[in-house]
């Protein structure tokens, strides 16, 4: 079959210098999707193009993703990045990947196998907030997850991401290999800290010898990931077809923007990342806190509230002025003032810069894609700053909305009466309290009381429930654009 590593390519298609044959599997990958392709795969690549190096990568989906692990075998682990800016598109075929195990056709085994192989320095991760089993209000292992429940009782055959890397560091331990690094790079708030906390919960609960030694050998280092990495559509994979001139199912679209912040803290060593423009730092917190309130707090704000007022991407609520000016407000006045930075850093340009990224209309980012998972989002991207708020007695009318449109929006009909397919793990008890309430501004508190999203001193305070249950009513009576447009 022909395909990108059998086919002449297209001219202007950059591809790796590189001797692929010298990488190794030092990096063991869990979550093959959207953004893991566009970000590490793709620093990785750039630092075996410009360096020495041999780290390579196995990609392993735990869960979903079996027809992206064929097409990647199938295809010699290239595939395409195609980094679009508004007026031009650089193609880059990234060749850092060199193996990929899916547990459904591999078995379980293989995939323990491979990380508990002595040349594996990093467990890397993207497999989104509910792949940590926490508890999203305390961020600390939700010990009823079903998932957790299964493994705890069943170790040797893990289902969740803990619980393979727990059971492929035990297997490590009695061989007397050293341990790897575990390195989340999702969109969680001090996601190092929220992967050690689960994981080291999880290896106590199993075996408290083991969970002293993971402990006191591992590292868990924070990440700042920063890339705008829509998920693929028929339309980019044709247009990735035309650039390339031959198919790529794994290929991927993003913006030309790209940041990493790494806590310099490995224990098996690392990639020259800095090379392709990551940055290694002590501390990420700021970082990660600067981006996940400025940048997805501003996107789940767009995405509920922009799905409501009629628009289906990122891009078209830039194009509504009463959209873009609450974007840059929530970022200036309800997100930038709730964050400690080092000296010297510019929010303001930062939140320009936001809004500019947000803008590029080449790149179709869904609010509905954005829009989901709210429960497990919501309290990261907003509680924090919401706290600073309720302590300062400041206005937070932008966090407000945000959060009265994902209440609206979880009752899964829009303004139209159309219904919305709500993706989110809690979308069944999200619903059912809609249901009860109808649309009525009743709902606000009894969404609000719900623990596991809201702790206690947020969801019941009462300027909390007051602002919330106003933008609500406004979204009732007004719809989502007059709502919008007011703040
Ligand atoms: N897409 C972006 O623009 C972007 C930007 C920055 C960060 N991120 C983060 O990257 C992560 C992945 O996003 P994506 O866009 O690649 O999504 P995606 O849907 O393309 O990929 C999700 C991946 O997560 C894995 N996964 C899902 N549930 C899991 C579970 N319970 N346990 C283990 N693995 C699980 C899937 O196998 C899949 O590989 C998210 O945490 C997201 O916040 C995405």
């Amino acid at each position: 079959m022909t395909n990108i590593s059998n086919q002449t390519l297209n001219e202007s298609v950059s591809q790796p210098t590189y001797d692929r044959s010298k990488l190794k599997s030092r990096i063991v990958h869990l979550g093959f999707g959207a953004f893991h392709r566009a970000h590490q795969g793709l620093f990785t690549d750039e630092v075996a193009r410009k360096s020495e190096s041999d780290w390579g990568i196995c990609e392993v989906n735990l869960f979903g993703g079996e027809d992206l692990i064929t097409s990647l075998r199938e295809q010699n682990h290239l595939y395409t990045v195609a980094e679009k800016g508004a007026e031009s598109t650089d193609v880059k075929v990234i060749g850092s990947v060199n193996e990929s195990l899916h547990p459904s056709f591999d078995g379980i085994e293989a995939v323990i196998e491979k990380m508990a192989e002595p040349q594996v320095a990093i467990v890397s991760m993207t497999i989104t907030e509910k792949g940590y089993c926490a508890d999203p209000a305390t961020g600390l292992l939700d010990k009823n997850n079903p998932l957790v429940v299964a493994d705890l009782e069943n170790p040797t055959q893990p289902k969740s991401a803990l619980g393979y890397i727990v059971q492929a560091l035990k297997v490590r331990r009695e061989r007397g290999l050293t341990p790897f690094t575990v390195m989340s790079c999702d969109n969680v708030q001090e996601n190092g800290h929220v992967a050690k906390a689960a994981i080291l919960e999880f290896a106590k609960l199993l075996d408290a010898e083991l969970g002293a030694w993971i402990e006191a050998n591992v590292t868990f280092p924070c990440t700042m990931v920063d890339r705008i990495v829509p998920a693929a559509t028929e339309e980019t994979l044709n247009e990735i077809t035309e650039l390339l001139g031959v198919q790529d199912p794994c290929g991927i679209a993003c913006e030309p923007f790209r940041q990493w912040v790494i806590e310099d803290n490995f224990v098996a060593g690392r990639p020259d990342w800095n090379i392709a423009g990551a940055e290694f730092v002590a501390d990420v917190v700021p970082y990660e806190e600067m981006k996940l309130r400025m940048l997805n707090g501003s996107h789940s704000f767009l995405a509920y509230l922009g799905y409501l007022g009629g628009y289906a991407h990122i891009s078209d609520t830039m194009t509504d002025e009463g959209y873009r000016k609450a974007a840059f407000d929530m970022m200036m006045k309800a997100q930038a003032p709730s964050l400690s930075m080092p000296e010297g850093t510019d929010l303001e340009g930062y939140a320009k810069l936001l809004i500019d990224r947000f803008t590029n209309p080449s790149l179709k980012h869904k609010t509905w894609q954005i829009a989901m998972d709210g429960s497990q989002k919501i309290p990261q991207r907003m509680g924090g700053s919401l706290r600073f708020h309720l302590e300062q007695g400041s206005d937070f009318k932008w966090l407000a909305a945000g959060i009265a449109g994902w209440m609206r929006y979880v009752s899964a009909v829009d303004e139209q009466g159309n219904e919305i397919d709500v993706r989110d793990p809690m979308a069944d008890q999200l619903k059912a309290v809609c249901d009860e309430h109808g649309q009525n501004v009743s709902v606000v508190p009894a969404l609000l009381a719900i623990e596991a999203i809201f702790a206690p001193e947020i969801g019941q305070n009462p300027q909390v429930i007051d602002a919330v249950s106003s933008a609500y009513q406004s979204l009732i009576e007004n719809g989502a654009r007059a709502t919008v447009a007011a703040l």
